[in-house]
């Protein structure tokens, strides 16, 4: 049977890992010819081994020239999903002027990048980019993080209507077990888990997989555009 993406080529950035693989994975078993990218090779090559029939490119999308190239030998491109960006939080007194402007980098300039990239070779379709809880939840030591997270979805208003007839939609995930979740916690892992856990109304954090479909939403529902789509468990109300 045809899936909702059959014959159409899908573009992950941050496709080697956590929600973009899962994102990959759906896409490809809609039927669609997909290509992942991010920066490390080996997570790549593994991660490519498993979607079926799906190629990669490795660069870092703070990279304008990287990125191009990343595309290059791509055709027409349907769908572009960017699940790129680290989190953390930063002290705006006390941080690294540096580390005060990675979010930005990656989160807005990376996504002026990718558009600059792939636009040229999409006629309609979509693209998705990645936002997250802390932009409609405020916190403290995060003025950086959530000023970006807010700015990508700004983009996704704004670019919706530069980029017409694609349509650009964002996600907003609460949190989500991923790679990057091992990578923060370590070994308490499980008992800072448990504790967010308790505070969320589902008393559980999400799956890759949940975030994965609502990108297909996106992808596939043609009059889907310029929105925000939360995946928090209703996480930003608490
Ligand atoms: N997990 C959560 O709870 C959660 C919640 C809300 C939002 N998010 C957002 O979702 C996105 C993905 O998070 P995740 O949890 O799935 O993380 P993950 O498992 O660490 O995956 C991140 C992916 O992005 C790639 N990547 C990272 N930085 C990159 C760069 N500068 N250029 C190109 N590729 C890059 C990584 O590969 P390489 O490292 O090899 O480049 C990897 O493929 C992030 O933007 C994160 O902020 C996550």
């Amino acid at each position: 049977m045809a899936g909702a993406l059959t014959g159409q080529v899908v573009v992950v950035f941050g496709g080697s890992s956590g929600i973009g693989l899962a994102a990959a994975k759906a896409a490809e078993a809609e039927g669609a010819s997909v290509a992942i990218i991010g920066r490390d090779v080996d997570r790549l090559r593994a991660a490519s081994a498993t979607i079926a029939g799906s190629d990669w490119r490795s660069t870092d999308v703070t990279d304008a020239a990287g990125v191009a190239r990343a595309v290059a030998h791509l055709g027409a491109i349907d769908h572009v999903f960017l699940s790129v960006g680290q989190g953390g939080a930063s002290d705006v007194l006390k941080s690294a002027a540096e580390d005060l402007r990675r979010p930005f980098e990656e989160r807005v300039f990376g996504t002026f990048n990718v558009v600059r990239s792939v636009a040229p070779k999409m006629r309609e379709g979509s693209i998705t980019l990645m936002s997250g809880l802390y932009a409609s939840r405020t916190r403290r030591h995060a003025s950086a993080q959530t000023a970006a997270l807010c700015a990508v979805e700004s983009l996704a208003r704004t670019l919706a209507l530069d980029l017409a007839p694609v349509r650009v939609n964002a996600v907003a995930p609460g949190w989500i077990d991923t790679p990057r979740l091992d990578r923060s916690f370590g070994p308490d892992k499980a008992g800072r888990v448990d504790a967010i856990a308790r505070e969320l109304p589902g008393k559980r954090i999400g799956h890759t997989d949940e975030v994965a479909s609502a990108v297909i939403l996106l992808m596939t529902n043609r009059y889907i555009n310029g929105e925000v789509l939360h995946i928090d468990g209703g996480g930003r109300f608490v």
